[in-house]
């Protein structure tokens, strides 16, 4: 059998991913790593890691040189989501960020390099937050990189961590830089799960500055389908690339917000904040690097997403309703005030 080797695979996109890859190609046995930080939910994949005969979970770090060798060592692919990922909770607390997301990937690129023999592709996600706000529209992947928070910053490090691996010994990565991202399992400290959950219970939605910041909003489902269209094409196209996976199309968090109002029949109180320390302005995905390497094109339309995705929370309360202390985290501003973002 063949093995994928998935980090970070209780977190949102890669429990997405990893039940799409469970289901749909069973000739895979899955290897997920995941050290279920507050972010990481078993919740999330309880179904598949029963089945022991295809799927082992490790509880663990990806800082776990040994662990990640070992693991390694037995795969055919790896796929690495591992990461912490809050922008917000980047703004007060970040060291851990750099932590993970930088030496994690330093740990997963030198365990790639030892075991090239037998790990033929290793997708490394990483984030459009490396680009920082749009200095062209669309944004290709020779766009500069302006990270514009620590978490981008710790994204902007693994990336050209893994470029440099790349360079340096030959290893058969290919790197991802998914726009924001939403669908179901998504933690409610983000955007999307955020305005729906706080609309079932009759709350404000809270915004940041004048609610004009536009994202290029991916279903998680797309994203899915895009990393396997990597996974899958052949290696001359995608090796030591990296490709954007977005829609084309940005959406601000004001008209964001009126969507998903509009579609729950509930007009929603909007609460201004001050604007977000390093916010990124603008945000729209270049997509035909992606198409022209393998035919993939993120084709979910927004209000079918966003349907989805609303169904899903309303179904799921009992998935969400201990994370709801978690929506907002305490920021410290330069004069020394707490402010919960
Ligand atoms: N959500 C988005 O909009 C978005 C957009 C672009 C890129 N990304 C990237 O996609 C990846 C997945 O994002 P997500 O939204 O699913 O994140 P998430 O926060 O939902 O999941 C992250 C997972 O990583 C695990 N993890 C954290 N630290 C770990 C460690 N040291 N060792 C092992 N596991 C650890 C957590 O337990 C969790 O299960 C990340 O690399 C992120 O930067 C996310």
């Amino acid at each position: 059998m063949t093995t994928i080797f998935v980090t970070g695979g209780a977190g949102f996109i890669g429990s997405n991913f990893c039940r799409y890859i469970y289901k749909n190609r069973p000739n895979l046995n899955i290897i997920i790593l995941d050290a279920l930080t507050y972010a990481g939910n078993i919740e999330n994949i309880k179904d598949i890691i029963l089945d022991k005969e295809r799927v082992q979970f490790w509880q663990g770090d990806v800082n776990d040189v040994e662990l990640v060798h070992d693991l390694t060592s037995i795969s055919d692919f790896v796929v690495h989501f591992a990461a912490e990922t809050h922008v917000a909770r980047s703004l007060y607390a970040n060291r851990v960020f750099f932590h993970t997301d930088i030496m994690g990937t330093q740990s997963i690129c030198s365990a790639v390099q030892k075991f090239k023999n037998r790990v033929r592709r290793f997708i490394h996600i990483s984030t459009s937050e490396v680009y920082g706000t749009s200095l062209t529209e669309p944004m290709d992947e020779e766009h500069p990189l302006n990270p514009t928070s620590p978490y981008a910053g710790a994204k902007a490090g693994a990336d050209r961590t893994v470029c440099s691996y790349c360079k340096a010994y030959n290893i058969p990565a290919v790197t991802v830089r998914p726009f924001n991202q939403y669908g179901p399992n998504q933690h409610l400290e983000k955007v999307v799960p955020r305005f729906i959950t706080n609309l079932i219970n009759d709350e404000p939605l809270s915004i940041h500055g004048d609610g004009s910041a536009r994202r290029d909003w991916v279903w998680v489902g797309d994203t899915v389908k895009g990393i396997i269209a990597l996974l899958d094409a052949p290696e001359e196209r995608v090796i030591g690339e990296t490709f954007n996976l977005g829609t084309g199309i940005s959406t601000s968090v004001l008209d964001l917000a009126d969507i998903i109002g509009g579609m729950m029949g509930k007009s929603g109180k909007l609460d201004y904040m001050t604007e977000r320390l390093g916010q990124v302005q603008n945000h729209i995905s270049s997509t035909e690097k992606l198409y022209l390497a393998t035919g993939f094109k993120a084709e979910t339309p927004l209000v079918e997403g966003l349907k989805k995705t609303i169904e899903w929370y309303e179904a799921h309360r009992e998935w969400w309703k201990n994370q709801t202390w978690l929506k907002k985290v305490p920021v410290r501003t330069e004069n020394n005030k707490t402010l919960y973002w």
